[in-house]
């Protein structure tokens, strides 16, 4: 099949449809839970951090009056600074005049609180670092100062890191999990589809039976019920067709047979000179009379109406036996000794159209087979089990290069003497593809002659 049309499927679709929709929410879904797992983890350290600030603010003032926070401070900050071993931590306090008491002074470029006595939390660029900041505007009585602390973000950037990588692979799982499901369950949805499709297609091409309807999904019976409409009439017009053949094949019969009887009796009345005329005429109708009814019996086999469901258990040996007695004539005229070897078997098939082919291979090897020659006749069951019919002779045979063209219609082997439509071949052949049977030409036994099999399957 085409890529482009193998592209179209329901199948792809559908996969497509579901797919990328769930690869997006994937994103989102990501998305949604590293955000809030980083802010619930940003929460703690926030806390920690404004724990610190507080921590330092509350050493601001002692119970003891003594306002010596230069001394205080630094022993007890560096000691908080100390305890962190991930990220760089720095503070400054600095008085209402933004003297800077203890710390580092590059602090008092960040921003500041506003209300006093709360901590306040934010980002802030330090040297051009991301940091985050917790400061605290201290206000008694007797004392303002604000104290800041900063840390890097290194510590928050492995948290979400970490957290990133929890939740992706849960949810890649997760989803592939469902694209998983999802390409199962359309491969298991389209089922009866694919099961429709090969039913129709292991169909013979002249079987035009409806299909059942019962076993399709809803969606499909619409097609299904046109499928059939459209079989309906195809089998109606090959009906209509195959009774036409068959009507004409009647109807010319008769005035050829007719006109034969009227050539023979014109024959014998006529006097002695006008015989050699009359034998022309005889010929000519009889060539008439033999290529009309290959002809027919030609298009008849071929033609859409010549339906399997006509077909019937057919006794070969009777069969066979009927085709060689109509032509026992024939042979008796040319001292051809007809052999006949029948086993009981019996196939499933068109009666007429089988003795048409039976009638066929008898005839060409009577004509071809020189007087005086053999021909013999048989059918029964092969040693691989099958059916078969065979006619053998010993006449010139038939050359192997020409085996295959004899098949075709209006084809003689160049040099065939005597008269002949090249149609007798064709109908074998027809007649055995709508049997499903294959036809062989060998060589009689005697390693001359020729011996046409035909195989039949069941
Ligand atoms: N039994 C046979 N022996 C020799 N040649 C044959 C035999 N059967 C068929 N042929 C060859 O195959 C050709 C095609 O046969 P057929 O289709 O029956 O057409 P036709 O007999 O009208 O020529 C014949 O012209 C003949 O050359
Ligand atoms: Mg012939």
């Amino acid at each position: 099949m085409p890529h482009d049309a193998e592209g179209r499927t329901l199948r792809r679709r559908l996969l497509s449809f579901i797919s990328w929709p769930l690869l997006v929410l994937l994103g989102i879904s990501v998305v949604a839970d590293y955000r809030s797992a980083v802010s619930i983890a940003g929460e703690a350290y926030d806390s920690a951090l404004g724990s610190t600030v507080v921590a330092l603010a509350t050493r601001l003032e002692r119970d003891d009056d003594d306002l010596d926070i230069e001394v205080d401070i630094p022993p007890a900050a560096d000691e908080i600074l100390r305890s962190d071993a991930v990220d760089e931590v720095v503070y400054v306090v600095f008085d209402a005049h933004d003297k800077v008491v203890a710390g580092d002074p590059r602090l008092l470029g960040l921003p500041r609180p506003q209300v006093a006595n709360r901590t306040i939390l934010q980002d802030a660029l330090l040297d051009r670092k991301k940091v985050r900041s917790a400061s605290y505007l201290y206000q008694s009585e007797r004392l303002q100062a604000t104290v800041i602390v900063a840390e890097t973000t290194l510590k928050r950037q492995r948290a979400a890191n970490r957290i990133l990588a929890m939740t992706f692979w849960p949810n890649l799982l997760l989803i592939a999990s469902a694209l998983m499901l999802v390409y199962f369950g359309v491969r298991f949805a389209l089922k009866p589809l694919d099961a429709l499709g090969h039913r129709i297609a292991e169909r013979g091409s002249m079987d035009f039976s409806p299909l059942v309807e019962a076993d399709v999904p809803g969606e499909a019976r619409p097609l299904v019920r046109s499928i059939n409409r459209l079989m309906g009439s195809l089998d109606r017009a090959g009906q209509a067709q195959q009774a036409f053949l068959s009507n004409a094949a009647h109807q010319l019969r008769t005035p050829l047979a007719g006109l034969q009887t009227q050539l023979d009796l014109a024959a014998d009345a006529l006097p002695e000179e006008a015989r050699p005329r009359i034998r022309h005429l005889q010929d000519a109708s009889h060539r008439l009379s033999h290529f009309t009814h290959q002809m027919l019996a030609l298009a008849r086999s071929s033609s859409e109406g010549a339906l399997i469901s006509d077909h019937r258990p057919v006794d070969m040996a009777s069969l066979l036996e009927e085709a060689a007695s109509d032509l026992l004539d024939a042979a008796l005229a040319k001292g051809i000794d007809l052999g006949f070897e029948a086993g009981p078997v019996q196939v499933e098939g068109s009666r007429w159209m089988l003795r048409e082919m039976l009638a066929n291979l008898i005839e060409n090897a009577i004509h071809y087979t020189p007087a005086g020659g053999c021909v013999t006749v048989r059918c029964g069951r092969g040693d691989d089990g099958r059916v078969f019919v065979e006619v053998e002779d010993d006449g010139p045979g038939i050359p192997e290069e020409e085996r295959n063209k004899v098949f075709e219609r209006f084809y003689r082997v160049p040099g065939t003497a005597g008269a002949g439509t090249g149609l007798g071949l064709a109908i074998v052949r027809e007649v055995a593809d709508r049997h499903g049977a294959e036809v062989h030409i060998g060589s009689g036994a005697a390693g001359g002659g020729a011996r046409i099999r035909v195989d039949f399957t069941t």
